[in-house]
């Protein structure tokens, strides 16, 4: 329906009926109008598989949802770097939405992972804002392709689950938008999410379900949203200020809302116009939905196969000691561990999926023929030893050639809702591990958690798989991987501390070690998250961002760039060579650091700004290109409220790792041509350095010297002397006054200040 047509239909409408369409009719169904033959529609979790509840189901899921494919979780996703594959997920998820006959999935999330300990961390992709942005983009894209909306959620700064209702994220406004707001700005702009899901917390002060600065400044007017924004269920606090700073859709619907939104416009506190605008995207987002609503078949079993290539593709192999993997077919192996037989593959909360069929090691193992003993060796429901289980489990490794020992978090450990209260696997787990190192050297740890654990085990394991929270077919991809029918190429999305005192926002993220139950955090650590933090204080996690081993060997060479100064209007494109020098085909995921060496800001030693994955043949060379812009080099100006990129040298840098630089360049940044205000406070230094004021001020200078030689005597002689020039430098203008001992007046900075605003204008007008 045309924006003319919809606007029409508004008319037609009473105020009652349009607060109607403002929220849901339950947890998952919006409000119909008979009256106008506009129809019911429905939405249903996300991210990773459809938790759809049938008529009259909860909302935690805990009356079971329909039977779906449950796809690995978003930290497995974003492990592979995969854009394609995302995008297969999205496509798949929108077959299974439409043959659900849903409107719209709840998801993907792309909060930056603050800190390893928030519960919920595995619904979402990386510490790093492009990556996350990336692979959402390429979901939402290819899940909107068929016909079915998304929500990109929690906008914004929900990065942690411990009073996640009420809590305030206090964030400086350049952290804000270089790191939390990035992704969302470029899954906006990239993919037009048909609707946001704002999230539960405050940031700086008000909640975001009635944020206007977030909701309708920043998500509309700069990025250009042209959706509805949802609120997170329960999330909105004062109903019309909500509307009012642009959230439109308040889910779950509850007694008397709407009422709220009546009254609000009848006292002449909520301007009906505004409202008119909200139902205006809501009729917009309905229409949308209708125009592709017959069901669409898809193959359960190729939804399944799927499943197993992205949760294969994901799987990090941190350590291959000697390579004791991959696994031969005719290895004598011993299968420990309760999660061989009952895998975690998803996470707690409203993301659960009702998984359509669950496929362990143990069953995959079983169908490919393998020959292989298994033994429970510890329950995953008790931290404690188990000392029959343990016993059974060392008689079995003893006299077994190698042993897979597949550990993990359990459910109580981490979940929506709440935060971790540290890094460790449980304690008989690495009990478990210690007695078997004792007996069998050549153990392979497979691990099955949706955030990272410490490892001061590792040394006890000659090698350790990360399987994430892989999903339903998750068993059959380890198999995979194990025995190299899959070469594994998934790297770290997020960076594996040593130990948790070592996290950057350690001291500002709640434990009940160190509790914080005020309603307020300090994101005091700023843009220094993740590898920004480890990389840029030089400190050794446990293992880098970025990082993952394969079966085979990569080489990089040949760094070229397509030029060695870039202006704001120009690409640069960065081209190099990665050949597969190891014996087996695979895949690499080569990534691209930008290291920022204009000194005029401070910024992380080194960020990521492109990256890619690439299959190779064994000894096969292919020369990969990654382009660069202006939003690439560029820092968020807090003075001017915009971004600006920076004038001087850049080192491009190709790794393998945050921490493995293959190769280097180098390129010069011609800047924005911003030049420094000019006003009683500009430092002399900030005008010198820019040709234009620098003449300016030279200019101004000598015409204010022509007037009065006796300045010209005292700053002529201390502009010969080094100290005086160095302290110079961070003068402002104003100090000439204090400094001139009663040679130059206020009214002499006057004349200077309009010198120098004369000279700019000349300047100006060229
Ligand atoms: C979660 C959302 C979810 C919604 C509906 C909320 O508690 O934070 O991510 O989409 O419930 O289940």
């Amino acid at each position: 329906m045309s924006s003319h047509a919809v606007k029409q239909l508004i008319k037609q409408l009473t105020l009652e009926e349009k607060a109607s369409l403002c929220s849901g009719a339950d947890f998952w169904h919006t409000k119909p109008l008979e009256r106008l033959g506009i129809e019911e529609w429905m939405m249903a979790d996300g991210p990773h598989g459809l938790r759809q509840q049938p008529k009259g189901g909860d909302h935690l899921g805990i009356t079971g949802s329909n039977p779906a494919t449950c796809f690995p979780s978003a930290s497995a996703l974003a492990s592979s770097w995969d854009r394609s594959l995302a995008a297969q997920l999205g496509e798949a998820l929108g077959h299974e939405a439409r043959k659900a006959e849903l409107a719209v999935v709840l998801g993907p999330g792309i909060n930056i992972k603050r800190s390893p300990l928030c519960g919920r961390n595995f619904e979402y992709f990386s510490e790093d804002p492009l990556l996350a942005g990336e692979l959402a983009t390429s979901y939402v894209n290819a899940l909107q392709a068929q016909g079915v909306g998304t929500s990109l959620k929690h906008f914004a700064v929900n990065n942690q689950e411990h009073r996640r209702m009420s809590v305030n994220a206090v964030v400086d406004p350049r952290t804000l938008r270089e790191l939390y707001l990035s992704a969302f700005e470029r899954v906006v702009k990239k993919a037009q999410p048909w609707t946001v899901m704002c999230s539960y917390n405050r940031l700086n002060g008000d909640y975001c379900s009635e944020n206007h600065w977030l909701l309708t400044e920043v998500l509309r007017n700069e990025w250009g949203f042209s959706g509805v924004v949802v609120s997170d269920w329960g999330a909105v606090n004062e109903r019309a200020a909500g509307v009012a700073a642009g959230l439109e859709l308040e889910m779950p619907g509850g007694n008397d809302r709407d009422g709220l939104i009546v009254k609000a416009v009848r006292e002449g506190k909520l301007d009906e116009a505004v409202l008119d605008t909200a139902v205006e995207r809501l009729l917009a987002l309905y229409f949308n939905t209708r125009e592709a609503t017959e069901p669409l078949e898809f193959s359960a079993d190729q939804h399944h196969q799927l499943a197993r290539r992205i949760a294969a593709d994901s799987m990090v192999l941190l350590k291959n000691h000697h390579n004791v993997l991959p696994l031969a077919e005719a290895s004598e192996v011993a299968v420990i561990g309760e999660f061989a037989k009952r895998p975690r593959y998803q996470g707690g909360g409203s993301s659960h999926v009702n998984a359509s069929h669950v496929e362990s090691l143990i069953e995959a193992l079983d169908a490919a023929g393998a020959s292989y003993r298994y033994a429970q060796g510890f329950d995953i429901d008790s931290d404690h030893t188990n000392e029959s289980l343990s016993q059974e489990a060392l008689a079995l490794a003893k006299n077994a050639e190698k042993v897979v020992l597949y550990l993990g978090l359990p459910d109580r450990y981490e979940s929506e809702g709440y935060d971790r209260e540290h890094l460790d696997l449980p304690r008989n787990q690495v009990e478990l591990l210690k007695a078997l190192s004792e007996v069998n050297q050549q153990i392979i740890v497979v691990l099955a958690n949706g955030a990272p654990v410490v490892m001061p085990w590792i040394e006890q394991a000659a090698a350790v798989l990360e399987s994430h929270l892989g999903g339903q077919a998750v068993g059959a991809a380890v198999a995979d991987v194990l025995f190299g029918k899959r070469n594994p190429s998934g790297k770290l999305s997020e960076s594996y501390p040593a130990a948790l005192e070592q996290t950057p926002c350690f001291n500002h993220f709640a434990t009940p070690a160190r509790p914080n139950n005020s309603d307020r955090v300090d994101y005091a650590e700023g843009l220094l998250v993740g590898y920004r933090y480890y990389d840029t204080q030089q400190i050794e996690p446990q293992f880098p961002f970025g990082f993952g081993l394969s079966y085979t060997r990569f080489d990089y060479a040949n760094l070229s760039l397509s030029a060695s100064r870039v202006g704001p209007q120009d690409t640069l494109t960065v081209a190099f060579d990665v050949t597969n020098s190891g014996e087996r085909a695979g895949s690499e995921v080569v990534q691209l650091y930008l290291a920022d060496q204009t000194g005029e800001i401070s910024v992380p030693v080194h960020q990521l700004r492109g990256f890619d994955k690439v299959a190779l043949e064994a000894g096969e060379t292919k020369r990969i290109e990654l382009t660069l812009e202006r939003r690439d080099f560029a820092y968020f100006d807090v003075d001017h409220n915009d971004w600006r990129m920076p004038k001087g040298q850049f080192e491009v840098q190709i790794g393998a790792s945050s921490r493995d630089i293959r190769l280097t360049g180098s390129v010069e940044s011609l800047g924005d041509h911003m030049l420094p205000a000019i006003g009683r406070n500009a430092l002399v230094g900030d005008l010198m350095a820019h040709d234009v004021t620098a003449r300016a001020l030279q200019k101004a200078m000598s015409a204010t010297f022509e007037q009065n030689p006796k300045l010209k005597r005292m700053f002529g002689e201390a502009s010969d002397d080094e100290m005086m020039q160095a302290m110079g430098r961070y003068l402002p203008l104003r100090a000439l006054v204090s400094f001139s001992e009663g040679a130059f007046g206020e009214s002499d900075l006057e004349v200077l200040l309009g010198h120098l605003s004369d000279a700019l204008a000349d300047h100006r007008a060229g």
